[in-house]
Order: structure tokens, then sequence, then C-alpha cells
């Protein structure tokens, strides 16, 4: 794989550590061998750590870069949809016209979930976050597909591929309705995926002749563009939960709730939540001072939400497109004079104005318009990570797949032990 090597200097002793060299992006130093010469790399949070060699997608945080196996997101987002980009990351190719039109067929005709599963509805409380019943039921699937979770049968994988990329909108939306007490709308496989989910979050058996309900085309354009550009990101943390949990052998259900539990944290997936949080305790225009200045004080440990990434050290590519269709959705719902909207485009405006920012390149990240959109479109805000995590589904499947079609060692870290040096046991009486 390599012929140059890196030389590492301990103690007097050498050690020649393998260089490989990517596609794309920066060169690797092989520290595998470390281990046989006493000893371990250390860099708590991985911040130079590539935990695998991936074919899916590759991300250039400094100049803003984001290819989809070799796609680059803009042109997805601008001519491709959200199946066909699932597709191209499961495959590795884009679908050719048959192709596609057999994957959308596929996906539709899986859309439904079994009966069994509303019972596990029930059992939660009605004012259960969504994200804690899409950890329970995601994982619940398991118990459901005993005929394909072989998960070393290329077969099996592909099927439970379109089942979870299938089924997710339709928990989701069931969650959703769950919540306001609503009755669960099944999906209508007439519809397009991003027209069917709305559909099954938003109609009722009410709605009826003149007033069912209609999905409107400029915001089905919108979500499906919300989930297209959550497609994927490479090797996030739930993502990297998600082969970690795969890398034990466990059932592909039970590692995507993996991906969902760690999704849910405010900084990483619960961003979008957290962001129209804030805004909603910002609450006016005239408070935006204090929470800047508060966020700029090193001495307070306050973040605003929506703004910088881990690896983007620069505009956020997907944020970029994102921006478009949050002006898009406002035009077309009229909302441009929302106070909460409002805030949001004054934060947008200081942040890329303010020098603690830019000097720290602290960019709006997706989060911060995807929550903003879905706020316009009538989302409540705690699904919003839900909607990221059905957008993200591919992208786990896909790098779960690619892990498991080749050959991989269960995923099992180090220390740099600082606690107690071995010490005798004392009896209680002795204390
Ligand atoms: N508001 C104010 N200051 C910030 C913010 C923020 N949102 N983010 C980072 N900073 C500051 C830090 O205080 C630090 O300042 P210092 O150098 O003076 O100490 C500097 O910028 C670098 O920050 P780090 O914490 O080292 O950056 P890291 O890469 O570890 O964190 C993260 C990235 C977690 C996304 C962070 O920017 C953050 O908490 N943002 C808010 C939450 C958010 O929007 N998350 C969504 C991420 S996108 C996604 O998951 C799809």
């Amino acid at each position: 794989m390599s012929d140059r090597v890196a030389t590492l200097t301990i103690d007097g002793k050498t050690i020649e550590l393998p260089v490989y060299s990517p596609t794309e992006g920066q060169d690797v130093v092989d520290v595998g061998k470390l281990s046989a010469s006493g000893y371990f790399t250390y860099d708590p949070g991985f911040v130079a750590t590539a935990s695998c060699d991936s074919k899916i997608t590759f991300i250039d945080g400094d100049k803003g870069i984001l290819l989809h196996r070799g796609y680059p997101i803009e042109q997805l987002a601008a001519e491709s949809d959200y199946l066909e980009t699932c597709y191209l990351l499961l495959n590795g190719e884009l679908p050719n016209a048959t192709e596609k039109t057999e994957f959308v067929e596929t996906i539709r005709n899986h859309t439904m979930v079994h009966e069994q599963l509303v019972h596990l509805f029930r059992g939660f409380r009605r004012d259960a976050h969504p994200m804690a019943i899409m950890c329970g039921v995601v994982g619940a699937l398991s118990a459901f597909y005993h005929d394909s979770m072989d998960i070393d049968d290329e077969v099996h994988r592909k099927v439970t591929a379109h089942r979870l990329i299938a089924k997710m909108p339709t928990l989701a939306a069931m969650s959703h309705k769950y919540a306001l007490g609503q009755p669960f709308v099944y999906p209508r496989n007439d519809l397009s995926y991003a027209e069917n989910f709305l559909h099954m979050m938003f109609a009722t058996p009410a709605h009826h002749g003149e007033s069912e309900y209609k999905v409107n085309p400029v915001i089905a354009k919108a979500m499906d563009r919300i989930f297209l550009l959550h497609a994927d990101h490479e090797q996030n943390a739930s993502t990297s939960t998600v082969r970690m949990a795969g890398s034990t052998g466990a059932n592909p259900f039970a590692c995507i709730a993996s991906g969902i539990a760690a999704l849910w944290g405010p900084a990483h997936g619960g961003a979008n939540e957290a962001v129209l949080n804030q805004l909603a305790e910002i609450g006016d225009e005239s408070r935006i001072d204090e929470y800047i200045k508060k966020a700029k004080d090193p001495n307070d440990s306050f973040r605003l939400m929506g703004f910088g990434h881990r690896v983007y050290k620069n505009y956020d590519p997907r944020a970029r497109v994102m921006q478009q269709t949050c002006h898009e959705v406002f035009a077309e719902l009229g909302v441009e004079d929302d106070p909460q909207l409002r805030i949001a485009q004054r934060l947008e405006q200081i942040a890329l104005e303010d020098e603690y920012f830019v000097k720290r390149k602290l960019y709006p990240n997706v989060d911060f318009y995807s929550g903003i959109i879905l706020k316009a479109i009538g989302i409540p805000v705690d699904m919003f990570t839900v909607i990221f995590a059905t957008g993200r589904t591919p992208g786990w499947i896909a790098q779960w797949n690619e892990m498991i079609s080749n050959p991989y060692k269960i995923m099992r870290p180090r220390q740099l032990y600082m606690g107690e040096n071995a010490r005798d046991f004392v009896p209680v009486d002795k204390r």
C-alpha cells in the first residue's frame, strides 16, 4: 500500500511507520505497529486520527469541499435528489434510469412498518422526546426481521439498507403524531419520498376533498434537499458510533439505533434543535449583543448554536445550499418577518463580520439553516434531530456496509491511564 515511511524516535529507539497517500486529502501515518513496540498514540477527540479507510465521502474542511463518491455536494443538491444520492452512497455509482426507477420502487415497497410497532409507540409517555422514541423503535426493528439479519450475507445487508431508508420517515412521522395525539398516517406510495414524509407529518384522516392536505412542491423540494444534504459526512461522531457498534458484529438496526443516540447530542445533530431553542431564549433582536458577548467570553461556556464545525474551517458547502433553500422557502411562505427568523438572520450577519467568529472560522453550519427552514415549514423543534437522523440513515448504513464487506477488526481503543497505581484492598472497617 505504501513505500514511504515516517520515522519515529522514542527513547533512542527508531520505529518506521508506513505513510499512505489518499486519493484526496491529507497523508496518513499508519501507527498500528506502535503497540508491538510498547507505545500507543494519544489523540482524545480523534482530532488527528483516521479511524478507517473509506471510498464513500471526502471532506476538505479548509477548502469547504464535500464529495460523495467523488461528486460535489453542490451538484448533487442542484441536479440529483435524495433517493438517487442514497443509491450513490450505497452502490458507489449513480444509477442509470432503470436502476433509479427500480430503487425508488423498492424503497416505496418498504415504507410501511409492522403494525405491532404501534404497541411499542404506545408504551412511551406521550410527552416523550421523539429522539427517545426513535432510539427505541429503530433498535426494536431488529426483533422484526430475523429473515435478513445475517450480516455476512450481501443480499441481507442490501434488504436491511432498503428497509431502513424506507421506514425511517414513517417512524419519524409516527413519533410526531404520537406526541400530538393524532392517529398515525400510513405512507402513500404514489408520493415522492419527501412528499410522503410531509404527508405523514401533516395530513389527518379528517382531511378530505377540498381540505385534503396537499404538499407544497417548494416545501417538498426543500425537504428533499434537507435529507440530501444530511445523507453522509464521513467519520463524524454518529457514523463512527455506528461503525464501532458494527465492528462487534451487532445487527444493523442496533447499530443505527446507536448512531441515532450519538446524533442526539447538541454538539452534533441536536444542534439544529438547540439553534431554535437558543433563538427563543434570545427572544428579541435587542438582546442579540448580550448573547454575542456571552459567546465571546472565554470564561463563559456559552456557545452560539449553529456556528462552527470540527472539520469545516471555511463555509460548509451544505450551508451555502441550505441558505439558498432557506430564502426560497421564506419567499414561498411569506414568513420573512417572523421575529425568530429575523434574529437568525442578524446572528448570521454578525458571525460573518465579527472578528471573534471570523478569526476562529466559525461560519454558520448546516444545522443553523436547516433549523430555521424546518421551523418555517411548521415542523416542531423536537423533530429536527429526527429529521437529521432520517437523512443520515443512508450514510450510516453505507458506512456500516463498507466496513462489514471488507476485512475489519473490533474497534477497541486504548487509553492513557492516569489513575491510582496498584494498591491493596482495605476492608471496610479499616477505611
Ligand atoms: N460559539 C462561540 N464560540 C465558539 C463556538 C460557538 N458556536 N464554536 C467554537 N467556538 C470557539 C471556542 O470557544 C474556541 O475558542 P478559543 O480558541 O478562544 O478557545 C474556538 O472557537 C475553537 O473551538 P473548539 O471547541 O476547539 O472547536 P471544535 O472543533 O472542538 O468544536 C463544535 C466544533 C463542537 C461544532 C463547536 O463549534 C460548537 O460547539 N458549535 C456549536 C454547536 C453546533 O452548532 N454543532 C453542530 C455541528 S455541525 C453538525 O453536527 C452537523
